[in-house]
Order: structure tokens, then C-alpha cells, then sequence
């Protein structure tokens, strides 16, 4: 039987805690009020727990939600028909509505503000526009890119909440929890160790118990404890920050190539060969997190502690060279 490890309510939604306070009040005063609760919007990196609030917060409200994404509602009738069917107080939740196509984000302003839907009907000649009456419904938006949602779209979400990134023990937490469901054996300091390293994203965490298991069997344990950890981490190319090889050669080019920065986001993604997309989203949130970088109106900054870092690092790559001199 498959286990979901997905909260089902802001109880068992570990960390991220004034959302969930401020959550627990407009649920609790939408349910005494007999009305839709007011639009929200989820932003932040991938993984931290968009998707998973926005169905507490239908399992919270005891109503219907309906799933979409940005890129898949193509056209006005496609919205249309999703706004027609939601029910009184029902959720339409629209992942990436960043991508939601302009003509259709047009449509969604004044079904968001008076819960009417113009519609062109007619031919060319006869072209009018009928405006459909929808129940109150509640729209929850996701996006991992604020900054791409136009002012006009921004702006009618009454409800506006930025993911943060997790601390250290709240992963842990998540972990142990984890661990429960899958029925994995797993000691305190090995659920500490891997929270360290888990770049403060829900998603990783659970990423790297699910290898750890995998490193169970590889090893014959059938617990994973703090030695199977620090192996796995070595076979995963995970050092003490939680840092992997891409991170690495982030911070390398930043500091070595780039001589510390600043440099622009556009030179960054080709020095890396990686899309733009991939850098912004995952790997610089953690970097910024953790001190190594920061991201300025002219680019990308290198600081001390990551050129600390890229020393470090890069003396002991030239360390094991030598080594590998005198040994052969
Ligand atoms: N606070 C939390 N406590 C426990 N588990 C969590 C928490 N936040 C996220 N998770 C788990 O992490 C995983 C990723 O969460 P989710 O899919 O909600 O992230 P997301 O922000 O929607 O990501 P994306 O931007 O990629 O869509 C899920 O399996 C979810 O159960
Ligand atoms: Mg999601």
C-alpha cells in the first residue's frame, strides 16, 4: 500500500510557522463567515510546501479543489470551463500561474474580483460579450517566480504568503516523521545529519532518506545511523553543507572565474552550462541562505565565507594531486 507522507492538515505542517498561524485564523473566520476565503498565493523555491498547503487548506475548509497549472489552460473557454463547474467556496488551485497565457489572465481579473466571466459570444458581426455570474470560489496561486507575475495579478490576491526555506531541525523533524510512515529505522543523529544537509527543502529531505533506505540494503543495516549516513553522503557527492557538485562548481566560477563578482545571471548559466531557471530556483536560494552569495542589482557577489570555501575545497583537490604525484 503506497503511504502518503503529505500533511493533511496545518497540524502536521511542520515548520513554517506564522503562515500557519495567519492560515489558521482566515480558515477559521471563512468557516464562521459562509464565504469563499479570500485569493491566496504560495511563492517560493521548489519543493518547500506550495502544493501541500493548498490542499490543507481544502481539507482545512472542507471543500473541493480543483488542480491546474499556468501552461495547461491555453485558452479562454479552458478557463472558462473550470470557473463554470467550481462550486460555492470550491478551490481552483493554479500552479505556475506565472504562465498563465495573457489573454486568459485578462479573463481571471474580474472573475477573481466580482465572480463574473465575460464572454465574447457571436460571430465577427455580431460579436457581443455575456458576462456568466460563478459561485465565490477561492484561488490559490503557486509560483517559484514572484517577480514574473504582472502587477494586475499580484494584486488581487488578498492573501500573500512567501515560502522561507527550512531550518536544520525543522528538516529533521520532517524526517523522523518520515521515517515513521515508511517504517524506516533511523537514529536522532542521523535524522539530524541528513536536516543539515538537505538545503533546507522539504523535498530534498525526504529525497535523501528514500537513498539512505536504498544504502540500508547496499550495506546490509537495517538502521540507518550516523556511519551509513556519512557514507552515503561520501557516494553522493554531499559535503558538510549540503553542498553537491554543481553548488561547487557554482562557487568555483563565481569566485575563480568571475574573480568573486558581481556577474550577471545570463554568464553564470553559460559558464555552467545549466538553464537560468535551475540556477535561480535551486541552486542560489540555499547559497544565499547559507551566506556564500548575494544576489545585487549588479549581479551575483561571492562572500568571504564562500571564497573560505572555494580555497579550502580547491587546495584539497590540488592536496590529492600531489598526493597522486608522489604515489605514482
Ligand atoms: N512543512 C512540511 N512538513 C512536512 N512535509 C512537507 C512540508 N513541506 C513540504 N513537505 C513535503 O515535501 C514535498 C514537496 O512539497 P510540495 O510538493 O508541496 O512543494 P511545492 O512548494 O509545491 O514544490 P514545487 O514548487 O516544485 O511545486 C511533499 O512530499 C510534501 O509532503
Ligand atoms: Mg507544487
Amino acid at each position: 500500500m503506497y503511504k502518503s507522507i503529505r500533511p493533511k492538515n496545518l497540524d502536521e505542517f511542520i515548520g513554517q510557522e506564522n503562515i500557519k498561524k495567519s492560515l489558521r485564523i482566515f480558515i477559521d473566520s471563512t468557516k464562521t463567515r459562509d464565504e469563499a476565503l479570500d485569493h491566496t498565493l504560495f511563492y517560493g523555491p521548489p519543493g518547500l510546501g506550495k502544493t501541500t498547503l493548498a490542499k490543507i487548506i481544502s481539507e482545512e475548509l472542507n471543500v473541493s479543489i480543483k488542480q491546474t497549472n499556468g501552461p495547461s489552460i491555453e485558452k479562454v473557454a479552458d478557463l472558462a470551463s473550470i470557473l463554470i463547474n467550481l462550486s460555492k467556496g470550491d478551490i481552483l488551485f493554479i500552479d505556475e500561474i506565472h504562465r498563465l497565457p495573457k489573454t486568459v489572465e485578462e479573463v481571471l481579473y474580474s472573475a477573481m474580483e466580482d465572480f463574473k466571466l465575460p464572454i465574447v459570444a457571436g460571430s465577427r458581426k455580431s460579436a457581443h460579450t455575456i458576462v456568466i455570474n460563478l459561485n465565490q470560489f477561492t484561488l490559490i496561486g503557486a509560483t517559484t517566480r514572484f517577480g514574473l507575475l504582472s502587477p494586475p495579478l499580484r494584486d488581487r490576491f488578498g492573501i500573500v504568503y512567501h515560502l522561507e526555506i527550512y531550518s536544520p531541525e525543522e528538516l529533521k523533524e520532517i524526517i523522523l516523521r518520515d521515517a515513521q510512515i515508511f517504517e524506516i529505522k533511523i537514529t536522532d543523529e542521523a535524522a539530524r545529519l541528513i536536516g543539515l544537509r538537505a538545503r533546507g527543502v522539504p523535498r530534498i529531505s525526504i529525497q535523501l532518506l528514500k537513498r539512505m533506505r536504498d544504502f540500508t540494503s547496499v550495506i546490509g543495516k537495517n538502521v540507518i545511523d550516523e556511519e551509513l549516513v556519512g557514507k552515503a553522503f561520501k557516494d553522493l557527492h554531499i559535503d558538510d553543507f549540503g553542498l553537491n557538485d554543481l553548488d561547487r562548481k557554482y562557487i568555483f566560477n563565481l569566485t575563480s572565474r568571475f574573480k568573486g563578482g558581481p556577474v550577471g545571471i545570463e554568464a553564470i548559466s553559460t559558464s555552467l552550462g545549466e538553464d537560468k531557471g535551475t540556477i535561480e530556483d535551486i541552486v542560489e536560494p540555499y547559497l544565499i541562505k547559507i551566506d556564500f552569495i548575494l544576489r545585487t542589482p549588479k549581479g551575483r557577489i561571492a562572500t568571504n565565507k564562500a571564497k573560505i570555501y572555494s580555497k579550502k575545497f580547491f587546495e584539497l583537490e590540488a592536496d590529492a594531486s600531489e598526493s597522486n604525484k608522489t604515489l605514482f
